[in-house]
């Protein structure tokens, strides 16, 4: 038996969930792994940690901020997904070779009921606030969920720079036209650090021009429900956090790892509501 040590990488990464998940995983389906580890990794020298991870035995390996890009560089392997969206936050070695791939927009789709890609993104206009590595992800998912997508970015150049290069059909928007035009969308999803603890509130959208039937997605999960949700919701709007998403695409890394499919139990999510 092969022992498959795992671990997330980041800076910091003192506060990631992800030990909680998959050492849940790992001690509910009595895996014959060690425990999941987390390892603060500084950008400075980042290939010769990895290298160092490798030397002692490491298998696979998640990647957290600010980290992500400079595993989509070391890797000599990518997935079509990591390639579009310039990202990997799942590296796996074996047979000398490191192979990266990005869980992330997997992890999105997975997190979203049925009934809300069916009525919400599939063949509807999806908004997406920001244009950074995680924009990148969802708009991935967004794509192949057949939405379609607008983005609203601080810096347009980065939307522009980002249509371009993974040839998506995008829509690029400027903040007046962004609430002037609120009320089109029926999915909206805000990617920005806008709203993490002790960071600037999002204020990027008015939600009062939103339709009643539209769907508020925030990607933070801490807190868990951030100031853009509680304003979404002032106006009867339906939200969703990060949290699940956050399962989700360890519950992809963790299959790539070990060939197991975990399940997402309404126990992890009670036990992360609370970590
Ligand atoms: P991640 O990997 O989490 O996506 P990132 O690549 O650093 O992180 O992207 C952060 C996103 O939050 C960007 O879209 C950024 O906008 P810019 O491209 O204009 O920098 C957005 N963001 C961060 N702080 C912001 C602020 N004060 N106002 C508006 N947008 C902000």
């Amino acid at each position: 038996m092969l022992f498959k040590k795992t671990a997330v990488i980041g800076h910091p990464v003192d506060h990631s969930l992800s030990p909680t998940i998959h050492n849940y995983w790992i001690k509910n389906l009595r895996m014959n792994v060690p425990d999941y580890k987390k390892i603060d990794v500084q950008p400075e020298g980042f290939n010769d940690e990895i290298n160092n991870l490798v030397d002692q035995g490491y298998y696979g390996l998640n990647v957290t901020v600010p980290l992500k890009e400079l595993a989509y560089k070391i890797a000599d392997q990518l997935s079509d997904v990591s390639k579009a969206t310039k990202a990997v936050n799942t590296l796996v070695f074996k047979n000398g070779i490191i192979f990266g791939t990005n869980t992330d927009p997997v992890g999105f789709e997975s997190s979203l009921a049925k009934n809300i890609i069916e009525n919400k993104i599939k063949n509807k206009k999806c908004l997406v606030l920001g244009a950074g590595g995680s924009a990148r992800a969802i708009i991935y998912a967004l794509d192949k969920m057949s939405g379609k997508i607008s983005v609203y970015n601080r810096t347009a150049e980065k939307v522009i720079a980002l249509k371009k290069e993974m040839k998506i059909n995008i829509e690029v928007l400027d903040d007046a036209e962004t609430n002037k035009r609120l009320e089109e969308f029926s999915f909206i999803v805000n990617t920005t650090s806008l709203g993490l603890p002790s960071g600037p509130q999002n204020d990027l959208v008015d939600f009062r021009n939103a339709t009643r039937s539209c769907f508020v997605y925030d990607l933070i999960y801490k807190p868990r429900e951030t100031g853009f949700m509680k304003q979404a919701q002032a106006n009867d709007l339906t939200v969703q956090n990060g949290l699940n998403m956050l399962v989700g695409q360890a519950a992809a890394s963790f299959y790539i790892w070990h060939g197991v499919n975990p399940k997402v139990s309404a126990d992890l999510i009670q036990t992360l509501a609370t970590d």
